[in-house]
């Protein structure tokens, strides 16, 4: 792979509470472009390695490089700044904000690019534009979910990090959202974590399976076999 491709590695890492380690020894690869997914029964430790590469959790030894530098010691806010757009599993919004007003919080642009960013925004999700000046705590939980993707691009983030997007929001949306991720895989890189195999599955180059803060199994879709073995160890 070349060095100048912008890859998020991660190696070794290891994270966790005071007294309970939750990620052990993990080692992970998000290219440039594409779709990694990473799945895993409730507990295993996939937001807790979300929120460990995001900088809201110190890791207790490992390393963590997006585009050759170590982001080791960075607040939150650099990581975004060097291109990271995270969009959390819990509270996507601020309640008392405007969906527009939530919106312009992710943008890193200056008043002239904003209102491009918004249009985009709001073609990418229609419904937001209907509900531009409601109270964001007053929106269903799918919808929530929608603004919190929209504020993650309003970044221009050159990779994603999404943690269970899907969640909670109805088929037809979860489909649009496909849809709208697969685009932007194309130019972008997109780390997604889910509980729904099935969304990832046609969509992903790589897709990591979660036990236990170790990943125990590591394979592409199409691989019949393999991907029967997560599922049957997702649900059992
Ligand atoms: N603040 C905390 N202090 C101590 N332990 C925590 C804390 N937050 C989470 N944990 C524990 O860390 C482990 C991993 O939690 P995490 O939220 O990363 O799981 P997850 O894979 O995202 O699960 P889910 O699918 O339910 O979202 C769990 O055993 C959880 O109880
Ligand atoms: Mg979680």
């Amino acid at each position: 792979m070349s060095d100048l491709e912008k890859t998020l590695t991660v190696t070794n890492l290891n994270s966790g509470y005071a007294t309970n380690q939750v990620i052990f020894d993990l080692d992970l690869e998000v290219p440039e472009n594409g779709i990694v997914a990473l799945v895993g029964r409730n507990g295993a430790g996939k937001s807790t390695l979300l929120q460990t590469l995001m900088g809201f959790m110190k890791p207790i030894s490992g390393d963590i490089v997006y585009d050759g530098k170590s982001m080791i010691g960075m607040s939150a806010s650099e990581r975004v700044k060097r291109g990271i757009g995270y969009v959390p599993q819990e509270r996507p919004v601020f309640s008392d904000l405007t969906v527009t007003e939530n919106l312009l919080i992710g943008s890193s642009r200056q008043r002239k690019g904003v209102r491009n960013e918004l249009d985009l925004a709001f073609d990418l999700f229609p419904k937001l534009a209907d509900r531009r000046d409601q109270k964001a705590g007053t929106m269903s939980g799918g919808e929530r979910k929608m603004v919190g993707i929209a504020r993650a691009l309003m970044g221009s983030p050159e990779i994603l990090i999404m943690d269970e997007p899907t969640e909670g929001v109805w088929h037809g949306v979860v489909d649009e959202i496909k849809v709208h991720l697969v685009d932007f895989s194309k130019n972008h890189a997109i780390l997604i974590v889910e509980q729904n195999l099935d969304f990832v599955l046609d969509i992903s180059s790589e897709i990591l399976l979660l036990e236990r803060g170790v990943i125990t199994k590591r394979t592409s879709g199409a691989d019949g076999a393999a991907v029967a073995e997560v599922k049957s160890r997702l649900t059992v």
